[in-house]
């Protein structure tokens, strides 16, 4: 039976804008009470008040501990929490030797250590209620690590393999734990990103219908689009020399580095403040 999620208390990181605005957006349709934290207070309340429903918005930075703890206290006023949505993530690009150690830290802090700091604040209710969903957003680069982004790509297989873990550790508890990959993203994140041959940007809210399915029917690991896991895993099977050329053929290999430099220009200024 899938998962109602009427008057499921959802809480969603990074949900100002993009993705996480979206998902948002879904879980209030069908019924949730959607707790909405973004780095900025006021982006956190104008994206509640836009969802609307009973949503609420407050500010976290994920990266920071006790930020992150007042976020979830502040959530738990709402009700114990049914589901956390570990979606804010930041994806500076460069080359490594031009990425200076703040932004290596801040990409680590943000995109890995914040979904470890997360569970560990929600796990302890879930398990003790015996029941609960942490649903990870990380990247088909958390399968696929490409160039120009090695320490984003390194953050997302990482969410990847504590997601594993995760999984086989709460489940005898009665939690359980999914990840979400999409691949390129029509939001800012993605500004002057282009999608491989053959692929188009997916919209986010195809993501958050992703997600929404997941929440209902949990599952460990949900690509977007769902046809790009089938792609994956039969190019993965490949010898690495006959899988280099295909992915080169059509342009997976270079996704991050053949980018719009000024299209981006003011993301990653926002990423790096
Ligand atoms: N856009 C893509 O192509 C794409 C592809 C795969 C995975 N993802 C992942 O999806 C997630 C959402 O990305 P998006 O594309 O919606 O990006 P986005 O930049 O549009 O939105 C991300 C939101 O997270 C917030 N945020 C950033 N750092 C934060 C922090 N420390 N604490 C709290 N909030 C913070 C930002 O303020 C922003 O509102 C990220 O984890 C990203 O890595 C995105």
């Amino acid at each position: 039976m899938p998962t109602s999620l009427t008057d499921q208390v959802v809480v969603i990181t990074g949900a100002g804008r993009g993705i996480g605005l979206a998902t948002a957006g879904r879980f209030a349709a069908a019924g949730a009470i959607v707790v909405i934290g973004d780095l900025d207070d006021d982006v956190a309340a104008k994206a509640a008040l836009e969802v609307g429903g009973r949503t609420v918005g407050h500010v976290v930075d994920v990266a920071d501990r006790a930020s992150y703890a007042r976020f979830i206290t502040f959530a738990e006023q709402q009700g114990p929490i049914d589901v956390l949505v570990n979606n804010a993530g930041i994806m500076p690009l460069s080359p490594l030797v031009d990425e200076d150690d703040a932004a290596t830290d801040r990409i680590i802090d943000v995109n890995l250590r914040g979904v470890i700091t997360g569970t560990k604040l929600v796990a302890p209710g879930m398990i003790a209620r015996r029941r609960g969903h942490i649903i990870n957003v990380a990247s088909a680069v958390g399968r696929i690590a490409v160039a120009n982004g090695a320490t984003y790509s390194a953050s997302k297989y990482a969410v990847m393999g504590f997601s594993e873990a995760m999984e086989s550790e709460l489940a005898p508890d009665g939690v359980r734990v999914s990840c979400i990959l999409p691949t390129v993203v029509d939001t800012e994140l993605a500004a002057g990103v282009s999608a491989a041959k053959g692929m188009r940007a997916v919209r986010p809210d195809e993501v958050a219908a992703a997600i929404i399915g997941v929440a209902h029917k949990p599952r460990f690991e949900t690509w977007v689009p769902a046809w790009s896991k089938g792609l994956f895993y039969s190019m993965n099977a490949l010898p690495r020399r006959v899988r280099n050329t295909a992915g080169h053929a059509i342009g997976a290999d270079d996704a991050l580095r053949k980018i719009d430099v000024d299209a981006r220009q003011d993301y990653e200024r926002r990423a790096s403040s």
